[in-house]
């Protein structure tokens, strides 16, 4: 059985059709089931619709300030469709306590920098303003703190001479669409483990 799979995104989609695409082979163990996004013209939206995925827009202004009020719209939604887990890809807004606590140990993040360097914005101008030989890209669980769950899976990528950020960013893009569906099958599967606070841990989906 297919684990029942959302994708949250806020733009462009890449990462949301990789995993799309990867879980369209039947080995795969994610069904890509629905795409959330907080912005209505996202172009991921149509993307995933024409994949023929559920894809809906939730977005922020009738809620205001009341962010939490926000994602309990949404985790509605995920809980009529049977959603067990949720990959974030390109989703722009932080998350409040609610939803992390709700769906902890079930929410993946792609973030485009080999953390713990570079969490947040311009990670790859970032790097390169460092100095940084090697960059890279993260897949991890979300946690209450931004960037900084228990890491399931990194590619990395030279720095060459003569990168600017858009350079850096379409090398790493490229990786970050190899590991994402690569770590989701891997974390559903229980091949991936992960350390945490010294020890090592095992995956704790069914
Ligand atoms: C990706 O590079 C992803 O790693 C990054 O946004 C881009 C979304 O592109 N995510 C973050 O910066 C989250 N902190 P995509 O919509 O084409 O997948």
């Amino acid at each position: 059985m297919k684990l029942k799979t959302a994708i949250f995104c806020s733009g462009r989609g890449s990462n949301m059709e990789a995993l799309i695409r990867a879980a369209r082979d039947e080995k795969f163990p994610a069904e890509i089931a629905l795409v959330i996004s907080n912005k209505e013209d996202a172009p991921a939206l149509e993307i995933a619709r024409g994949y023929g995925v559920l894809a809906v827009a939730v977005g922020t202004k009738p809620y205001g300030r009341y962010r939490e009020a926000h994602e309990r719209a949404i985790d509605e939604i995920l809980v009529e469709r049977g959603i067990e887990i949720i990959c974030l890809a390109g989703y722009m807004r932080l998350l409040t306590p609610y939803l992390v606590r709700r769906w902890e140990n079930k929410m993946l993040n792609i973030h485009p920098s080999l953390l713990p360097a570079f969490p947040g914005l311009d990670t790859h101008s970032r790097a390169l303003e460092a100095g940084s030989k090697l960059h890279g890209c993260t897949v991890h669980l979300v946690t209450e703190e931004m960037d900084d769950g228990p890491i399931l899976a990194q590619a990395a990528v030279p720095v060459l001479p003569g990168d600017t950020a858009e350079i850096l960013a379409a090398r790493v893009l490229a990786q970050e669409h190899v590991i994402y569906p690569a770590a989701l099958a891997g974390y559903i599967s229980g091949v991936a483990v992960w350390a945490g606070a010294g020890e090592v841990l095992r995956n704790p989906l069914p």
